[in-house]
């Protein structure tokens, strides 16, 4: 029988989402993106070699059919970038195994003009963004400003489009930001470009996925971001401007919540976070410093150095709820080794009370403090390991002290970057 799975991050992103999509990929036939662009870095480490996608799914290094949904928001010109940098490794990218939902939404330069103008104009108050024009764009889709692929290789329609929409849009951006409005012929001349380069993988995606599961293939849905970063459920407004949780894999690809097998949530063995917003079980001391250090939490888009904290339940519990969680995946439980003493938040405090859900009210959330439990750690490097069994017993009983606190079965471990760098105890798509 076959299965379909969907994997998204818990936390505030960079999970480990995209090395365990790659590893999963093996198994499934579409690999398909529903959500968010550019914003996202995916990193994937086969046989010592890192690759980073921002737009392109996870599963191109198995060579699957992926799959770009309805739901992402995506710059044509990263989008080329990302395909001519994975053919130059040798990676077969063709509008066979790469296709773009003609309802995706088209980032424009606007976009990021904007993006930036805000952050700018916002200073103190900023969310901190990638700048990637993800924001603006779905405020475009939402507000029907938005010009989607079907538009952007119709060069009648598209020229049309950017006339109109730029009218209202460089007011804007000359008089409200105070930067430079964008020159509409120069869209128009640069974006026939990237459509004539782009056309022949454009298609409706929801037949292609639908078609697949009709002949017995399996589909793995990659999510990006993470959940408290989802527009409705994360710390809003320090959000992305997308939903992230697993329903959406349905609105963003196009098909219906019965097509869905399982859910596995992404949970990195502590927590980090990149930008501006609330992180209740945050570090600002050595233990934080060298969490940051030996996990190599750096923004895999930005750069930005991660902030770091210790594995937060309260957060992880809210992720379970919210995606209807199936199965967990511990990433990067190698990190945190060498450490004495490992702290796991299990409820907040708020004015004297015991909080067991995550706040929605931003102003409650900032006022918890963390109420945490301690386990003894281990010392050992466990990167070498590849079976539960032979995991020192701290490391065991971590593991089982967050199945307890979440009641969610750990399906897969992770103990370092790389592909074979797992423990595998369950896939479902095998
Ligand atoms: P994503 O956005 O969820 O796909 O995650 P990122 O790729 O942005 O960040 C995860 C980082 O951790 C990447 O540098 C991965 O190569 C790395 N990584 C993933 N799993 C593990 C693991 O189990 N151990 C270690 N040490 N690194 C890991
Ligand atoms: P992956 O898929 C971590 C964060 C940004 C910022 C907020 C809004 O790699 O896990 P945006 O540019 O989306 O408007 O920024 O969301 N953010 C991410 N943080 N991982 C990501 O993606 C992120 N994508 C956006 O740092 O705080
Ligand atoms: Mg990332």
């Amino acid at each position: 029988m076959a299965s379909n799975l969907v994997i998204i991050g818990t936390q505030w992103g960079d999970e480990g989402k995209g090395k365990i999509v790659d590893l999963l990929a093996e198994y499934a036939d579409l690999v398909v993106r529903f959500q968010g662009g550019n914003n996202a870095g995916h990193t994937m480490v086969v046989d010592g070699e890192q690759f980073i996608s921002h737009l392109v799914p996870s599963g191109i290094l198995q060579q699957k059919t992926c799959l770009i949904g309805n739901g992402m928001v995506v710059d044509p010109a990263v989008l080329i970038e990302e395909i001519d940098y994975l053919i130059g490794k040798g990676i077969d990218v063709t509008p066979e195994n790469l296709m773009i939902s003609e309802k995706a939404q088209v980032i424009m330069p606007w976009h990021k003009t904007i993006d930036h103008g805000r952050e700018k104009k916002q200073g103190k108050d900023r969310i901190g963004t990638t700048g990637r024009g993800i924001g603006p764009a779905y405020e475009d889709k939402a507000s029907r400003k938005g010009i989607r692929f079907a538009e952007m290789i119709d060069p009648a329609v598209f020229a049309e489009r950017v006339r109109t929409v730029l009218e209202e849009k460089n007011f804007f951006i000359e008089h409200y930001l105070k930067e430079t409005p964008v020159d509409p012929d120069a869209v128009i001349r640069e974006y026939s470009g990237y459509a004539e380069r782009l056309k022949a993988h454009v298609t409706n995606i929801s037949v292609i996925i639908d078609d697949g599961i009709k002949a017995g293939k399996q589909i793995l849905f990659e999510g990006a971001q993470g959940t408290h970063l989802d527009i409705d459920h994360g710390t809003y407004p320090f959000v992305t401007s997308s939903n992230t949780v697993s329903g959406n894999a349905c609105a963003g690809a196009g098909i219906g919540p019965k097509a869905i097998d399982n859910v596995f949530g992404i949970v990195k063995a502590y927590t980090t976070r990149v930008g501006q917003g609330p992180f209740p079980s945050e570090l600002f001391d050595a233990v934080g410093e060298a969490i940051q250090k030996k996990g190599a939490e750096f923004g895999a888009t930005t750069g930005r150095k991660r902030r770091c904290g210790w594995l937060d339940t309260v957060l992880l519990r809210n992720a379970v709820r919210l995606n209807g969680l199936t199965g967990l995946v511990i990433t990067k439980l190698d990190v945190l080794g060498g450490l004495d003493t490992l702290k796991i938040c299990t409820a907040y405090e708020y004015n004297g009370e015991r909080i067991e859900h995550f706040p929605g009210d931003l102003k409650v959330l900032a006022g918890c403090k963390p109420v945490y439990e301690s386990l003894p750690g281990w010392s050992e490097d466990i990167s070498g390991i590849r079976s539960k069994e032979e995991l020192p017993k701290n490391a065991k009983d971590y593991l089982a002290r967050m199945e307890e606190l979440l009641e969610v079965p750990v399906r897969i471990i992770s103990v370092g970057p790389g592909r074979k760098e797992t423990i595998v105890l369950e896939n479902p798509l095998a």
